[in-house]
């Protein structure tokens, strides 16, 4: 249950009669004084709440000492500065200033002409028009909070925020639906049964079904005939309690409880869905599953792949190695035993066995994965989604992973230290150097090959040495010694345009090239210079020392 402290706020939790409950035209509120307008019991207030690094406009329990967010508006902007405002302007709208002017319609009506406003005690902030007609109110715009006396009707959703201090919209909703089904979706996927992860009712009803909470929270859908057709609590006898239900950003529908006589926690009366708080799909991102971990969620990745994000668990997953080629004897398969996922096959293989399924991915090379459950084969494309353990389903995923990679580090957990996740950072970011590193020895190394060659070639057809050039390729060795030899020579005797048959060339440039050139084709490898030696040696940075004589090293050994 989000919890927000308000410092700002000097209410007191009294619920004595607090100030008026009609706001006029004219009337304007700013994020540090008269931030809020109360309800008559004080319970509720409109206004300006903190949020991240600045402020937001909504409605919230200023009774409580602890006070909690009930609806946000613009709940995808970001918070506003100190200096805005909140005006009900003489034309009759709740708008937002900047103090650049720019405005923001908050409550009522584009055209305006509301002639007043009232935060009522119920929660709902409401404005009439000067026929004393409701024209807008905040229930006809749930964020993801649903209150007592509100009605959720066909059509209506209540969607989650990111987290319990982010009252951005998150990544999961709950859907009164036309067959009269309470559903819960993931965002991004369309209200259909296979896309659905919970839900109440009961079928064959019309378009008219209301889901409605009591005072006493007593939660149920109600169909037009005033018939309840579903009881998802009975309510409960306590007075001086406030209930809401709240979509929390994990995707479980809550009903919370509150006694005003106690300055205790909110308790969960009742929740949706009951049994696995791992159902919500997509609670781990693509790539990821959600596993209990001491009765919490806990996001594991797939074998060698790796959190996106740790800080945000629903980023999901990504390979932490390259995929290249379709060889099948670069890869193996790993299994994810007990897991359901999205079935998205493109390939089903039927009356199979689990190493024929294995088999049967290894050699396709669209399969990077495959759900393996009942002697039936499907093979799927990265990214999986919606993935979670269920002890009670025998699928196993059959992941394709690189047999030469580096082990992976297996999943994450959103409890684990910074500490650890910094380490693990180090490390990928260490594993990931190395192979650059040996990428480029392997490329420098067949450059220098390649140029030796080439060099040799050059020489040989201004025929400096009688060697023929078939044999180039048999003798390499003893040529190339004979190569550095004559190079070295050159050097020692101050002779090096001949190397480039005393052509016009900058002949500083040509000698540091020739000492760094000597320097890396030593045969001892701990005498050649590293990378960024050369580089610099190279660029000129650095002094380049003498190179000893190919031969006399030779020689040494
Ligand atoms: C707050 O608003 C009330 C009337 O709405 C006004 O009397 C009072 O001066 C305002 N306080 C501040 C600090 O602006
Ligand atoms: C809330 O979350 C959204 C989406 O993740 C992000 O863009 C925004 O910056 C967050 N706002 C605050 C105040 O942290
Ligand atoms: C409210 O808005 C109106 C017009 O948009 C403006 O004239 C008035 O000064 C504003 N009130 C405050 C207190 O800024
Ligand atoms: C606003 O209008 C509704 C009817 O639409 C009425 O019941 C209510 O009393 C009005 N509120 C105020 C503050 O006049
Ligand atoms: C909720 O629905 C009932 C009947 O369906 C209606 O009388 C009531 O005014 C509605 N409440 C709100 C806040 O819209
Ligand atoms: C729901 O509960 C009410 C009383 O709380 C009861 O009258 C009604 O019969 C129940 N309906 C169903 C469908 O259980
Ligand atoms: C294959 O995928 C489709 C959806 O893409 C699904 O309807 C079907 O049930 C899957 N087949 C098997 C055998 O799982």
């Amino acid at each position: 249950m989000p919890i927000l402290f308000f410092p700002f706020l000097l209410l007191s939790a009294s619920f004595a009669q607090q100030g008026q409950s009609l706001v006029k035209p004219g009337s304007f509120l700013t994020p540090t004084t008269n931030s809020s307008w109360p309800s008559p019991s004080g319970l509720y207030a409109f206004g300006f709440y903190k949020q991240g690094n600045g402020y937001a406009v909504g409605i919230f329990l200023a009774g409580l000492p602890q006070k909690t967010v009930v609806w946000t508006a613009q709940r995808d902007s970001p918070p506003v500065p100190a200096d805005s405002k909140l005006n009900f302007t003489s034309d009759g709208r709740v708008v937002l200033q900047s103090a650049q002017g720019a405005e923001t319609l908050i409550a009522g009506t584009p055209e305006g002409g509301a002639s007043s406003a009232s935060m009522l005690n119920s929660g709902n902030f409401a404005i009439n028009n000067s026929a004393n007609q409701m024209v807008w109110q905040s229930f006809s715009f749930p964020t993801d909070t649903f209150l007592p006396t509100q009605n959720l009707s066909h059509g209506q959703v209540l969607s989650s925020s990111v987290s319990d201090t982010n009252k951005s919209t998150g990544i999961f909703r709950v859907l009164m639906q036309e067959d009269g089904w309470l559903a819960m979706y993931p965002v991004g996927t369309p209200y259909t049964l296979e896309y659905g992860y919970g839900g109440a009712g009961i079928s064959g009803q019309k378009n008219d079904v209301v889901l409605q909470l009591e005072d006493d929270g007593h939660l149920y859908l109600i169909n037009g005939a005033g018939v309840i057709i579903v009881n998802m609590t009975d309510g409960y006898p306590a007075k001086d309690v406030v209930y809401q239900l709240t979509i929390g950003f994990d995707g479980i529908l809550r009903l919370y409880s509150h006694d005003m006589n106690q300055n205790g926690d909110w308790a969960v009366k009742w929740s949706l869905p009951s049994d696995d708080i791992c159902k919500p799909k997509g609670l781990c991102g693509i790539n990821g599953y959600c596993v209990l971990n001491d009765l919490q969620v806990g996001c594991k990745c797939l074998p060698q792949f790796e959190s996106v994000n740790k800080e945000d668990r629903s980023s999901g997953c990504q390979r932490d190695f390259i995929a290249e080629g379709c060889r099948s004897d670069r890869y193996a398969m790993e299994p994810v035993p007990n897991t359901v996922w999205e079935n998205n096959n493109y390939s089903i293989v039927t009356s199979t066995t689990q190493d024929n399924c294995e088999e049967a991915c290894l050699r396709d090379c669209n399969c990077e994965a495959a759900l393996f459950k009942d002697e039936v084969c499907t093979k799927q494309r990265l990214p999986l989604r919606f993935g979670r353990r269920d002890q009670s389903d025998s699928t196993v995923a059959l992941i394709k992973v690189g047999k030469y990679s580096t082990p992976t580090i297996d999943g994450f957990l959103p409890k684990e230290s910074k500490k650890e996740h910094y380490r693990l950072d180090i490390l990928i970011v260490g594993v990931s150097l190395l192979a650059f590193a040996l990428v480029v020895m392997a490329i420098s190394g067949i450059a220098v090959y390649r140029y030796r060659v080439w060099s040799y070639k050059v020489i040989s057809n201004h025929g400096n040495t009688a060697l023929g050039e078939d044999s180039v390729d048999h003798d390499l060795p003893e040529e190339e010694a004979i190569l550095e030899e004559w190079v070295y020579q050159c050097f020692e005797s101050g002779e090096l345009g001949k190397l480039v048959n005393n052509e016009e060339v900058d002949k500083k440039q040509l000698e540091r090239m020739a000492k760094v050139g000597l320097w890396c084709i030593l045969d001892e490898p701990s005498l050649r210079p590293s990378m960024k030696k050369v580089l610099l040696m190279l660029e000129g940075t650095v002094d380049i020392p003498t190179p000893p004589s190919p031969t006399s090293f030779l020689s040494t050994i």
